[in-house]
C-alpha cells in the first residue's frame, strides 16, 4: 500500500471540553498534520483557550505546533463571558493540567492563518470549532484566502434541529453571527456540521470509562473533562452522556467518518436583532425529492452519518499516537501529582 502524506490542518477553537477532544483527535489522526492553532473567545476567553491548548499540547507531547491568540470580542459587541456551566470556569471541566512553559506566538490567529494559507497554498484544510471571528478577520486581511485554502469545515448552526443558545441559534454562530454571515457568503465551498448531527451522535458513560482506563495522561484527562460535560448534558438527554460537536467536525474534515445525508444547499445567517438572530437558515426544501441540485449553493450541510461515531472516536484516541506523552506519564507526570480532578 502506498502511504499518502498527511494533509496540513489549521484548527481554530475555543478550548472547551469538546474542543479538547477535537484537538486530540486531530493529533491522533494519521492523515492529518496539525500545523497551526488559533483561539477565539467562546466557551472561555481567547487567552484562556490558548492556555488550555498549550497545556493539552504538552500533555500530548506536541510542543512544536504554534498557537496564536485570536479575537477576544466578536465583530459586533463584546465577549459575554463564556459557558462555565457547560465547560467549567477553566473551560476544561475543572481538570487541572500540568502547565506548559510554552508561550503563544506573537501573531494573531488571523495572521497565523493567513501566513500558513500562503505557506501551504492550495493544501491547507481549516477546521473551525468556535465562533467564526478569526476567519472573518483573516478574510479581511487576505481577500485571496478562498483561493489559498483547500477545504473549510465548520462545527456550527442548526438546520432543522433546535438551537442550543436560543430556540434557533447554535453557540458558535450565536456568539458572532456577523462573522458567520461573512464566512458563509465568501467565495468558497464549506462543510457545515450542525447540531442536527452532533446531538444525535453521543458519547456514553461506558466510553468515558474506557478513556479513563486508557494508559496515557491525555486520554485520562479527556475522561475527566467529560465527567463535567456529562453533568451538563444529563439535563438534555436524561442520562450520563454528551453530544460530540467538535470532534465530529474534525473527523468529517479528515475523512475519518463517512456521512450519509449531506445536501449542498443555500445557507444564510440571520444577523437581525430579532428572535432569529444567529440562526443558520438552511434551504432544506429539497428534502422530499432527495435534495436536487440548488444552483449556486456552496454549503454542504451534514445531517446524518453512515456509521457510528463513538467507536471511531474511541479507537482513534486510544491508538498509539503519542509516545512522548506516554513516556512522560511514566517519568515526570505522577498521576497523584497531576490533579485530574474531574475523575
Ligand atoms: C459548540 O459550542 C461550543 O460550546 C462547543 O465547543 C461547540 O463548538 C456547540 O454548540
Ligand atoms: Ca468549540
Amino acid at each position: 500500500m502506498i502511504e499518502q502524506p498527511a494533509s496540513p490542518f489549521f484548527l481554530d477553537c475555543d478550548t472547551g471540553i469538546d474542543d479538547a477532544l477535537a484537538l486530540a483527535y486531530l493529533l491522533a489522526a494519521p492523515n492529518a498534520e496539525l500545523v497551526g492553532i488559533g483561539t477565539v473567545s467562546g466557551n472561555i476567553s481567547a487567552a484562556g483557550g490558548a492556555r488550555n491548548t498549550l497545556d493539552l499540547l504538552q500533555l500530548a507531547g506536541h510542543q512544536d505546533i504554534p498557537v496564536a491568540v485570536g479575537a477576544h470580542d466578536p465583530l459586533v459587541g463584546s465577549f459575554r463571558g463564556g459557558a462555565p456551566h457547560v465547560h467549567g470556569a477553566n473551560g476544561i471541566g475543572e481538570v487541572e493540567l500540568p502547565t506548559s512553559n510554552r508561550e503563544t506566538v506573537s501573531e494573531s490567529a488571523a495572521e497565523l492563518l493567513v501566513r500558513l494559507a500562503n505557506q501551504y497554498a492550495g493544501e491547507l484544510r481549516v477546521v473551525l470549532i468556535g465562533p467564526l471571528t478569526n476567519i472573518a478577520q483573516a478574510l479581511r486581511l487576505e481577500p485571496k484566502l478562498p483561493e489559498l485554502i483547500a477545504e473549510i469545515t465548520i462545527m456550527g448552526g442548526a438546520a432543522s434541529a433546535p438551537g442550543n443558545i436560543t430556540a434557533v441559534a447554535e453557540a458558535n454562530i450565536a456568539n458572532d453571527p456577523e462573522a458567520a454571515a461573512e464566512v458563509l457568503a465568501a467565495d468558497w465551498d464549506v462543510t457545515l456540521v450542525p447540531l442536527d448531527v452532533t446531538m444525535t451522535n453521543v458519547l456514553e458513560e461506558g466510553h468515558r470509562q474506557e478513556l479513563l482506563a486508557t494508559d496515557h495522561p491525555m486520554a485520562q484527562a479527556l475522561g475527566g473533562m467529560l465527567g463535567y460535560y456529562f453533568g451538563f448534558y444529563v439535563n438534555q438527554f436524561g442520562r450520563a452522556c454528551s453530544a460530540m460537536h467538535d470532534p465530529l467536525a474534525a473527523a468529517i474534515a479528515v475523512g475519518g467518518i463517512e456521512v450519509a445525508i449531506a445536501p449542498i444547499v443555500h445557507v444564510e445567517v440571520d444577523t437581525t436583532d430579532g428572535p432569529g438572530r444567529g440562526q443558520t437558515v438552511c434551504d432544506l426544501r429539497g428534502l422530499y425529492m432527495g435534495f436536487p441540485e440548488q444552483p449556486g449553493a456552496r454549503c454542504r450541510v451534514v445531517l446524518s452519518l453512515a456509521e457510528e461515531f463513538a467507536p471511531h472516536l474511541l479507537e482513534t484516541l486510544q491508538s498509539d499516537w503519542f509516545p512522548e506523552a506516554a513516556a512522560q506519564s511514566v517519568s515526570t507526570l505522577d498521576q497523584e501529582e497531576a490533579v485530574l480532578s474531574g475523575r
